[in-house]
């Protein structure tokens, strides 16, 4: 798929065909460019960047200007993936005027493909109109972090029949107002799977079992990068962090011996030169 690029039919076609979908985020232009090299479906400038990039303890504080800014980053990497721009908390909850507001600047500003934000029949109407407006959106329900605390923290969603219902019915409402597809976060698998069966497009999950339309991890969890809490359903595909400190730690002791730089690192010059440039300071 990735030889061209990926388009919002695309994404919609791979349900239709079956082809599972495989989305990552990215945050800055080395990270767009390999997820480039690796294939990727799409790529998520995901608001994570408040916690796995600024240090923050949510999503809560990350702004447009932090989006935008990341967004160009990896845009001037990222060439073939759909990349999807998360829109931040309240750059879309206090009117529709806004959201298509702040939707229009991360895709002229910033440069993205399509826009992501959290809610499900609540935020129905806001997302048809951004649609309306001529952007492509992508959904995401279940575990809203932007909302976690509202939701009893960083939870499994969906536990009771009565609440997974709520959950297919926010996955039905942003299908009947034109999203092109749905994350959908740290529900039970067999929900998961009932709401993929219940919509046309295709729901791509993050800690929702396997049958669902795709996957979607933070890459900076899933290649550990960051370690400072790693939930249940993060795979660490490797663990780059340790080697990452080893080599910074190698560095710190060979400059602290003066065995770096070598000469294979260094500049000479031509021995005449030098000797002219000796006598020209002596003298
Ligand atoms: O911001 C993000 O990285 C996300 C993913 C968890 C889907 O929304």
């Amino acid at each position: 798929m990735a030889d061209q690029k990926v388009t919002v039919k695309d994404i919609q076609q791979a349900k239709v065909e079956g082809r599972k979908l495989v989305m990552i985020t990215a945050y800055d232009y080395p990270f767009g460019l390999m997820a480039d090299e690796a294939g990727v479906d799409i790529v998520l400038v995901g608001d994570s960047l408040g916690m796995v990039v600024m240090g923050l303890d949510g999503t809560v504080a990350v702004t447009m200007e932090n989006m935008i800014h990341h967004i160009q980053a990896v845009m001037r990497g990222c060439k073939h993936p759909l990349v999807v721009g998360d829109m931040p908390f309240m750059s879309y909850n206090t009117s529709i005027r806004d959201a298509i507001i702040n939707a229009g600047r991360l895709m002229k500003e910033g440069g993205c493909d399509t826009i992501k934000l959290e809610g499900g029949v609540d935020f129905a109407p806001t997302v048809g109109a951004i649609v309306k407006a001529g952007i492509p959106v992508q959904g995401h329900i279940g575990l809203t972090p932007q909302t976690a605390s509202a939701l009893g923290g960083f939870k499994m969603q969906g536990k009771d029949a009565a609440a997974a219902k709520k959950i297919i019915d926010d996955a039905k409402a942003l299908e009947d107002v034109g999203v092109f597809s749905i994350i959908i976060e740290a529900v039970p698998a067999p929900l998961a799977q009932l709401v993929a069966e219940a919509v046309s497009v295709p729901v791509i999950g993050i800690g929702a079992g396997a049958d669902v339309d795709g996957q979607v991890l933070v890459t900076h969890d899933m290649i550990g990068l960051f370690d400072k809490f790693i939930p249940k359903f993060v795979k660490q595909y490797t663990k780059i962090r340790p080697i990452i400190l080893e080599a910074l730690k190698a560095y710190g002791e060979e400059v602290r011996e003066a065995s770096f730089p070598g000469p294979e690192h260094s500049f000479s010059m031509p021995e005449e030169a030098l000797v002219q440039l000796k006598k020209m300071i002596t003298d």
